[in-house]
């Protein structure tokens, strides 16, 4: 394993936004701005554990407001969590508009990336916890991390207990939604 010291965990990349990445709105496409997050997630994750990295999960993407053709665009992305072969990172974005020297955050979105060697995923190097906020960071990530896992195990049990149901049982469930 690497040096801590010498391992970056977060990394931060800018754009103009221009014609061709916008909507007849003259707005920038969500998938524009989650391709980018994406790459920059991808960049953090590389560099953190040195080892070609995929895209496991993307969570929780919030489009805060509409960003516009001719501002900058900032995309900044950071490991909040480091499982045995995975890395959660968090990745917030930021317009800026250049003639009023305004910055806005106009996205988050969390991404888990999975280092892959030889095909398979393997191991990377454990997040350093040395000062307070590296502690709490740590913290903040793995309850995230957990809370997320719960979340989806809870959303695919809900789902089969769904179609487990029968015609009767369905029918009456659907009249007592609101
Ligand atoms: C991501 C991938 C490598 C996981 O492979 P796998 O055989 O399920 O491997 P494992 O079960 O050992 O999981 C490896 C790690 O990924 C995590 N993981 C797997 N699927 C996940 C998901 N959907 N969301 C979040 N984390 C996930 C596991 O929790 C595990 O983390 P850990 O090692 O830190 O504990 C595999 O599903 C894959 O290649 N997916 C396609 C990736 C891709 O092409 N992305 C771009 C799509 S365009």
């Amino acid at each position: 394993m690497e040096n801590q010291s010498e391992i970056f965990d977060s990394i931060t990349h800018s754009e103009l936004v221009t014609p061709k990445m916008t909507n007849s709105m003259g707005t920038l496409f969500g998938g524009d701005l989650l391709a980018h997050a994406d790459k920059a997630a991808y960049v953090c994750a590389r560099r953190y554990c040195k080892q070609t990295c995929v895209t496991a999960s993307f969570d929780q993407v919030s489009f805060l407001g509409p960003v516009h053709i001719d501002e900058l665009i900032t995309y900044h992305a950071r490991i909040i969590h480091v499982g045995k072969s995975s890395m959660l990172v968090e990745i917030n974005v930021y317009a800026e508009n250049l003639k009023k020297d305004e910055v806005r955050k106009v996205s988050t979105c969390f991404a888990t990336m999975v280092a892959i060697k030889d095909g398979m995923p393997v191991e990377v190097p454990r997040m350093k916890c040395e000062t307070i906020d590296e502690c709490r960071d740590r913290l903040m990530g793995d309850t995230r991390r957990k809370l997320a896992k719960e979340y989806a195990q809870r959303i695919s049990s809900a789902e089969s207990n769904i179609l487990n149901l029968d015609n009767d049982e369905l029918e009456k469930m659907v009249n007592g939604l609101a």
